[in-house]
């Protein structure tokens, strides 16, 4: 449940600043400007913060969400860096690029802001007010476009109160986004850096970077995207039943408000909030302490209720 609220319009000048930094570092959420459109921001190492995110879009599935940083010293703490990966951000940062890197072992952001991936989108955005907002929070924030799920991204800060006012804390007023489509994103993983999406960085531009071609997002590629090669998407070693009323033998439970005897509950209170912010990491613990079979007890499939029945249901499908 989204807990009405008011939704302040603050000023992008430093007391604005600062008072969304404290937001942000309360575990509020406060949409900023960068470059491209509109970012609905929170403590990216914060699952309950990250949890607000999806509730305040109304979002059905949890997706990994791009960490802004301040600097290249703050991304290199949450992300390896290949020499690639340097040249790429030395050359297009701060700006529309966001790379997806294998996690590093410093890091800090949270396992639902990465929807329980071992890798992770950073990006250092272009307007100094965004790039010394990360900074006075002093962590990474996590930010989808600040709008409600479905509609199109916001490129000023009254398209975000249309959508967004009374369910998020502040927006940080910057005036209008230059340049209105989505970051370029390129994931550089392996030897063969990819082109996950195209946007405000052209493909060109960073192929000039990389002196070779980009694998990915293009039909004419010889060597296409081999499908699941990049799934985005975190799952489960073990078997996942769903809708369980008792745990069978050999089943490890996955549970949600004391349902389950004995078993991992995402939230003993039932508050599906707390339920998300635990997803990612309770099945990573399932995962590492040897679970085959994990059931998993009924949720309620309203508000967040939508996207983690959406994340389970996926991980309960058959796979290759
Ligand atoms: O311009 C932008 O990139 C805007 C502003 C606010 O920075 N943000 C944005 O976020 O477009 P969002 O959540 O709409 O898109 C993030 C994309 C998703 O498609 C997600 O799958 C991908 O980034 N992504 C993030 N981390 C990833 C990862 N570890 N692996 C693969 N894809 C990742
Ligand atoms: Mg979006």
């Amino acid at each position: 449940m989204t807990h009405a609220r008011t939704t302040l319009r603050l000023p992008a000048d430093a007391a604005g600043e600062a008072q969304a930094a404290r937001i942000l570092r309360e575990g509020g959420l406060v949409a900023f400007p960068t470059e491209t459109v509109y970012g609905l921001g929170a403590d990216a190492t914060n699952s309950r913060a990250v949890a607000g995110i999806y509730e305040a879009k109304g979002r059905p599935r949890f997706n990994p969400l791009i960490a802004h940083v301040a600097s290249i010293e703050q991304a290199r703490r949450e992300g390896v860096f290949s020499p690639l990966a340097e040249k790429l951000a030395q050359k297009f940062w701060p700006g529309p690029l966001t790379l997806v890197v294998p996690l590093a072992e410093t890091a800090s952001v949270c396992d639902l802001a990465r929807a329980g991936l071992p890798s992770i989108g950073l990006r250092m955005p272009a307007p100094k007010i965004a790039r010394d907002l990360i900074a006075a929070a002093g962590r990474p924030i996590a930010a989808p476009s600040a709008n409600r799920s479905g509609h199109v991204s916001p490129a000023n800060a009254d398209h975000v109160l249309a959508d967004l006012d009374a369910r998020i804390d502040a927006v940080l007023d910057g005036g209008a986004c230059a340049v209105g489509v989505e970051s370029t994103i390129v994931a550089l993983l392996d030897d063969r850096p990819r082109l996950l999406r195209p946007g405000g960085v052209a493909r060109a531009e960073i192929e000039a970077v990389l002196g070779s071609a980009l694998a990915g997002a293009d039909p004419s590629d010889s060597q296409p995207l081999a499908p699941g090669l990049l799934a985005s998407h975190y799952a489960p070693g073990a078997s996942v039943r769903l809708n369980a009323r008792a745990l069978e033998p050999g089943e490890t439970g996955l549970d949600f408000a004391g349902q389950l005897s004995g078993a991992l509950d995402l939230s003993p209170s039932g508050d599906l909030e707390e339920a998300a912010a635990n997803l990612f990491s309770a099945l990573r613990r399932l995962d590492a302490a040897g679970a085959t079979r994990i059931a998993v007890a009924p949720i309620p499939a309203q508000g967040l209720g939508e996207a983690i029945n959406d994340r389970l249901a996926r991980a309960a499908a058959p796979r290759p």
